[in-house]
């Protein structure tokens, strides 16, 4: 027999059905509260709520699990590499030989950007911030694509493959192209023969007189880098692109509103600011105990940054394997960089300081792959745009799960007012 909850409310019951997934994480299903009590479910922030139904990612936040598709991190960082895995997020399957190759195809001939689209660029300062500029191309791209972009999900889902690869294989485009055109230097073409990453390092560092080859290792830390960025389950961007498409908006749209969400500094935008954290106690000479002490104020816009997480109450498996990918990915690269001390130095007195152990605070992905990406020549006001690239798969295969959900409903959550009560409008003459 099915499980139900059972909630009394002054002396009424009400069951409610209990739900289990595939690894055991239960819930109350509380769709019929209010139609049935006049009650709805309040949890600020979501932190307590199960938004949808998902086959995609795993995430053991007390046991530090991260799984996609069923299959461990760990294994995927050191077996796998990021198109495969964006595959394996995006269509539920490791991908046999044929499709892997065709998969690359797909994004190889779809890397190109429409010349119109550079103009969208240059109407932008130099100075602008590239998450703002990035969403802004992204957002234009159904203008350039409106056959597959026509928000209705079973038209789009017809052309999902080739929006799918657009977007992915482009967004990397526009990275490129926002870096370049924030240094004054002209765009490099993609070149079909390369792989993503050595495509992307190549967008981003050859001249036109002379091509930039990837050292392997560099195109293996970024592969790095990108994998463990692929998808996190339910995190604020992702949800943001769920709500987005839940509207029935197409792929590039609920994508691009994703990307706006990842910009924060809470989010996606951490990987700066533990940089200009990093930076700023190398520059002053200081151990770290200056930002330990102020974090330990309670003040939001004092946290250490890299650190805590709203799921992971003990390591983030991301920032386990790579902090451990800094040392080799350096040494192979021959770079010395301070800062990699000096994280580590943090990591471990944050790690035994009470404020931070009792509670369950730890590095997140964001405190190491700072330092590799500088390793590997991109700019630090790049890095979030990179995380963007990373999670594209993420926010790819969640928009296709809400499309295809038949039962799928607009999200909309409610809330519990608090402001004045009603009252009778005040002509201007008479307001003090
Ligand atoms: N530094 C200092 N204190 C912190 C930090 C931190 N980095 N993170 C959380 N805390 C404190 C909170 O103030 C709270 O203290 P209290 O119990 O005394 O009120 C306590 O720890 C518990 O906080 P949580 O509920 O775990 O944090 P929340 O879920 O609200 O926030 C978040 C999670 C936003 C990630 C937070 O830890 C943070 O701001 N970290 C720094 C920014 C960062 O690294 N973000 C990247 C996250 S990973 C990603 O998006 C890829």
């Amino acid at each position: 027999m099915a499980k139900t909850a059972s909630l009394k409310i002054d002396d009424k019951e009400y069951p409610l059905p209990v739900m289990e997934g595939t690894e055991g994480e239960k819930a109350i299903d509380t769709r019929t509260l209010r139609a049935s009590s006049g009650y709805i479910a309040y949890d600020q922030g979501y932190g307590n709520t199960g938004s949808c139904e998902s086959k995609i990612t795993y995430l053991d936040g007390d046991n530090g699990v991260l799984c996609h598709r069923g299959y461990p991190i760990d294994q995927l960082a050191q077996q796998s590499d990021f198109v495969e895995t964006a595959y394996l997020v995006i269509y539920g399957e490791l991908p046999n030989a044929t499709q892997r190759k065709e998969f690359g195809l797909l994004l190889r001939k779809n890397a190109a950007v429409e010349t119109q689209m550079q103009k969208i660029l240059e109407g932008f300062p130099t100075s602008a911030s590239p998450m703002a500029m990035l969403s802004a191309l992204v957002s234009a791209l159904p203008a350039y694509h409106a056959e597959l972009a026509t928000n209705n999900f079973e038209k789009d889902l017809q052309s999902f493959d080739l929006a799918a690869a657009i977007a992915m294989s482009k967004i990397r485009t526009f990275v490129a192209m926002i870096y370049r055109y924030q240094k004054g230097l002209p765009f490099m073409f993609p070149k079909q023969e390369l792989p993503f990453c050595d495509n992307f390092l190549h967008m981003m560092f050859s001249e036109p007189y002379k091509d930039y080859l990837a050292m392997p290792e560099v195109a293996k830390a970024l592969n790095l880098v990108l994998l463990l960025h692929a998808d996190h389950e339910q995190n604020c961007s992702t949800s943001t692109v769920r709500m987005v498409g839940s509207s029935a908006a197409n792929l590039f749209t609920s994508i691009s509103a994703g990307i706006c969400a990842l910009s924060g500094p809470l989010h996606g935008g951490a990987n700066v600011a533990v940089m200009q954290m990093l930076q700023s106690i190398h520059d002053e000479g200081d151990d770290g105990s200056r930002f330990i002490a102020a974090a330990k104020s309670g003040s939001k816009s004092n946290r250490l940054m890299g650190f805590g997480h709203a799921v992971y109450r003990n390591f983030d498996p991301r920032a386990r394997i790579i902090g451990d990918a800094c040392d080799s990915v350096l040494n192979k690269l021959g770079v010395d960089d301070p800062l990699l001390a000096i994280a580590k130095h943090l990591e471990q007195a944050a790690l035994k300081d009470d404020y931070f152990v009792s509670r369950k605070l730890y590095p997140n992905v964001d405190f190491y792959s700072g330092i590799i990406m500088r390793a590997i020549g991109i700019p630090m006001n790049m890095f979030t745009t990179m995380f963007a690239i990373g999670r594209a798969p993420g926010y790819i295969a969640n928009w296709r799960e809400v499309a295809m959900n038949p039962k799928g409903r607009i999200y909309r959550p409610r809330q519990i007012y608090v402001g004045p009560t009603k009252r009778d409008y005040i002509p201007m003459g008479k307001r003090g």
